[in-house]
């Protein structure tokens, strides 16, 4: 009630302000973005996007709402002072390891009838803005109940999403007209006339994830993840809000290619990042999902000494830096129940200090997993002895899982949930630890400045073929343009037994998560290999058995693989029809290309290899001869710069390649 009062009198107050109404603007280095804040009725302040002259985004609400606080209306500016950078910044690792940040700044001061007051900070690259708000009371803290910034599309579109969920982002992607959408999680991407776009945010810290809720056709307004009392988050009197953020291109590509993200992210806060490295993994896991293999201790346990050791052997032999066990600790037999894990003691038929003594002999890292179940408190009590004693047995790489409703009525991407996240980012960074999170936060570019976040799920991933429907060729060609825009996936690619023929083989084979007899993987096997390049991770995982690498020569592909590229370019692509990606690794470049369930053949000039050099193109394509998904060729050929390649793809195929330069 006086919440609402305290809105009246500031309406009412504000009309008095309306003749004072700013028009502000900043527009991108190139010219082509133009962001206008003004004050509209009621002293609401607003923004608006064009684009070449066109209005993308209409004048659309912003402003905050907390109790006893009106941070919403009877605003005047009172203030605008511009900065701009132009530099180039280089990260350990990443799709570009070199990027250069060109922006132009505006930050408007506002101030309302009741002397409240607070920045808002508009940056405007050639890729797109973010805009975020900053504030600063002597107040000691505040409960924010709302936010209303809102995105309102001047004209209706097509959209690709997953609906809006505050503790799991493993959800189907919908696409639909952007006036059909009623919520939706970010990043939210979208055609508009000939433009490509996608809203998301950056730098999301002790604060809520953003969601978006239709409020009429075309607008859209931020939902934050609340807590278990309706207040979305408590804050300190000084605050700044995660980077709104909105990614414009002119071709669907262009948006996989953009650094906005990152460049919306503070500097690492790592100094010596020696210990941080890429690395291609194997690992214990594919094995229970299909249901042949179990995380507990008995006959079918997967993670024994015995196959730990068969295992470092495998990577050792193949050039792939580390392997990890999943079921190697005790409380297994609680996950689903009271979620309680050891994150210490082994399972007795795992003897950690032989295996991380033979990792360490073999040259191989040994990777710890710590499948929380959600049980935050009981993660948060342990975690730090956990992670003293990883980093005594020479481990620096930690996968993470919250397969599990968090207690207390808290969601995943809560203020809490965030929170939670970050210490643990925290925390690693002092044991030197490397991290992989599965049912993570979703990633909002601090990677940049916490470079030990290497990768985390937040999709669909592989599992899902193991126990579901499964992803489809589309969704994989629809992951690259919404997702994955967000920073790297650890989506676990590389099944070469399609249709699972040695589990479907084993008498014993459970149905753990439902019904798997009818399950397979939805893409060729090219195709398989080909996600390696498409699906960014800096933690590449081979993800079948290894024994169905054993002596397969398409393995080949992932042992020249090199999962640590200073350069990455998406070429060509359409979302939900085609992608095609092209990295380089040291001197050596790698192409994925994939369809989806139409077969597809596209022309792909080599303009990226370096000019003057003959390349061997290993190329590993589908089959035309035969409708198994598990066919494939493998061709060699001379190439340079100056080449084009013909890329040709079955239904639900795909096409990936390495380029070694010849030495001559
Ligand atoms: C879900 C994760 O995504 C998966 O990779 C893991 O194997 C299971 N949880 C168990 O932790
Ligand atoms: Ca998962």
């Amino acid at each position: 009630m006086k919440k609402n009062l305290l809105r009246f009198a500031a309406a009412a107050a504000a009309m008095a302000l309306i003749s004072c109404s700013n028009d502000n603007s900043v527009t991108s280095p190139d010219g082509r973005i133009r962001t206008s804040v003004s004050i509209g009725d009621g002293g609401v302040p607003a923004l608006q996007i064009d684009v070449d002259g066109k209005t993308l985004i209409s004048a659309s609400e912003l402003g905050l709402e907390a109790d006893g606080l009106n941070l919403a209306s009877g605003f005047a500016v009172t203030g605008v002072t511009r900065d701009r950078r132009d530099e180039t910044w280089t990260q350990p690792w990443g799709e570009n390891k070199v990027i250069r940040d060109r922006h132009e700044e505006m930050a408007v001061t506002m101030r309302n009838s009741e002397g409240v007051t607070f920045v808002l900070r508009v940056r405007a690259f050639d890729d797109g803005v973010g805009f975020r708000y900053e504030y600063d009371t002597p107040a000691d803290s505040l409960r924010l109940t709302d936010e209303h910034t809102t995105f309102r599309f001047a004209q209706d579109g097509l959209s690709w999403s997953i609906d809006g969920n505050y503790d799991t982002y493993e959800l189907p992607y919908r696409e639909q007209p952007v006036s059909a959408v009623e919520r939706a999680n970010t990043p939210f991407t979208f055609r508009v006339g000939d433009r490509y776009g996608s809203i998301h945010e950056a730098a999301l810290y002790d604060y809520p994830e953003m969601h978006l809720l239709r409020q009429d056709s075309l607008a859209f307004k931020a939902e934050l993840a609340p807590l278990p009392d309706g207040v979305k988050a408590r804050l300190a009197g000084s605050f700044t809000t995660p980077w709104r953020t909105l990614q414009i291109a002119d071709r669907a590509v262009g948006l996989i290619n953009s650094s906005l993200i990152l460049n919306l992210n503070e500097p690492s806060k790592i100094a010596d990042t020696s210990w941080i490295r890429p690395q291609k993994y194997v690992g214990v896991w594919w094995g229970m999902h299909l249901g042949t293999q179990v995380w507990t201790m008995g006959p079918r346990h997967g993670a024994t000494t015995e196959n730990a050791i068969r295992h470092i052997d495998f990577a050792a032999a193949n050039d792939i830096q580390g392997v990890l066990f999943e079921g190697w600790n005790r409380g297994w037999e609680n996950w689903g129940g009271n979620q309680q894990f050891d994150y210490v003691e082994p399972y007795a038929d795992f003897d950690l200090e032989r295996i991380a003594r033979y990792a360490a002999e073999k040259g191989v890292e040994l990777w710890m997993h710590n499948e929380t179940g959600g049980n935050i408190p009981d993660y948060e009590a342990h975690m730090e002895q956990a992670m003293q004693r990883y980093a005594e047995l020479g481990i620096h790489t930690l996968k993470t899982g919250y397969a599990g409703g968090f207690k207390g009525g808290y969601s995943h991407h809560s203020q809490y949930g965030v929170q939670h996240y970050q210490r643990v980012v925290e925390l690693a960074a002092k044991y030197h630890i490397m991290l992989d999170v599965h049912e993570p936060i979703k990633e909002t570019g601090i990677r940049r400045t916490w470079p030990n976040m290497m990768t985390r799920e937040g999709a669909r991933g592989m599992e899902w073929n193991a126990w579901s429907e499964g992803n489809s060729a589309e969704y994989l060609c629809t992951l690259p343009f919404v997702r994955l825009l967000s920073g790297p996936m650890d989506y676990t690619p590389g099944i070469f037994d399609i249709y699972y023929d040695r589990a479907k083989a084993d008498p014993g084979r459970i149905q753990w998560n439902g019904d798997n007899t009818h399950c397979s993987i939805k893409t060729t096997l090219a195709r398989q290999i080909a996600n390696w390049v498409i699906i960014y991770s800096p933690l590449q995982m081979a993800a079948d058995l290894i024994e169905n690498y054993e002596g397969h020569p398409a393995f080949r592909f992932f042992r020249d693989f090199d999962a640590d590229c200073d350069w990455s370019e998406a070429l060509q692509g359409e979302i939900g029809d085609y992608i095609v990606v092209a990295r380089r690794a040291g001197e050596r470049f790698f192409l994925g290309a994939g369809t989806n369930a139409e077969a597809r053949t596209l022309e792909q000039p080599l303009g990226f290899l370096k000019p003057g050099v003959t390349y061997t193109a290993r190329i590993y394509a589908d089959d035309p001869s035969s409708t198994l998904r598990t066919a494939y060729r493998i061709e060699e050929r001379r190439v340079t710069a100056a080449d084009s390649l013909r890329i040709e793809m079955a239904p639900a195929g795909g096409c990936a390649v390495t380029f070694e330069p010849v030495q001559e």
